[in-house]
């Protein structure tokens, strides 16, 4: 028997907040609310294509979300910055915590990694080479593979299904409730990576396997 840990990638391995230095030059003091906004716009749309059956790549969520909250904020961003940005989005920081704790697991255990996310197999493999972490992951499981976002069910049993393991046997690891919830909800066992002390957790559907405040500690408590 294998288990498998499966990385969420934006908000667990990659820092969605490493836009804001590029966005105080464009926004100033509304960078804050707009980096929030447009982080959960994005995933709006990508849970409203999923119920419509409309799946785009998850880049178009992200430029969808960029579009709407220049439009709902006034900031009146041109067509340059925002291609600016969503370059930007395509080269964000890795948590400084990921590298360390990647190579530390993969030192101190023989459990499988993998990467998961609703990102596109390209961009995730952009994202995760350009960060120094991609050699920690024996594969990327995208939800494009599937045209479902999470938290469909059935990207969480592509997931397992693809890994030729049962669906118990995989631990998501993520910061996004949302996506703990889907993936308990299908049968998956769940950590929370919970980087701030005042992050809340839903108050329905069930509460994850483990919590830890970063991956350090994951690695601490797995190994
Ligand atoms: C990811 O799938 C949920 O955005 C997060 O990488």
């Amino acid at each position: 028997m294998s288990t498998v840990l499966a990385f969420d990638v934006y908000g667990t391995l990659i820092d969605t907040q490493g836009i804001n230095e590029q966005l105080q030059e464009l926004v100033g003091d509304q960078t804050p609310t707009f980096s929030q906004r447009w982080r959960d716009k994005q995933l709006e749309y990508a849970f409203r294509r999923s119920l419509m059956g409309a799946y785009a790549d998850f880049s178009q969520c992200t430029r969808d979300g960029l579009e709407f909250v220049d439009r709902a904020l006034q900031t009146q961003l041109s067509d340059n910055d925002k291609d600016a940005l969503m370059a930007t989005y395509g080269r964000l920081p890795a948590f400084t915590d990921a590298a360390d704790a990647l190579a530390r697991l993969a030192d101190s255990s023989k459990l499988r990694c993998v990467a998961f996310s609703n990102g596109s197999r390209e961009a995730v493999n952009g994202l995760l080479e350009q960060a120094g972490i991609l050699e920690y992951f024996e594969d990327i499981v995208s939800v494009e593979e599937v045209k479902r976002f999470k938290p469909d069910p059935a990207v969480y049993a592509h997931l397992h299904n693809r890994l030729e393991v049962a669906a118990q046997d995989v631990w998501l690891i993520s910061s996004n409730p949302f996506d703990l919830i889907g993936a308990k909800h299908a049968g998956l066992h769940v950590t929370w990576i919970r980087r701030s002390a005042e992050a809340p957790f839903d108050t329905w559907g069930g509460e994850p396997d483990m919590t830890v405040s970063d991956l350090n500690e994951l690695v601490d408590r797995i190994t």
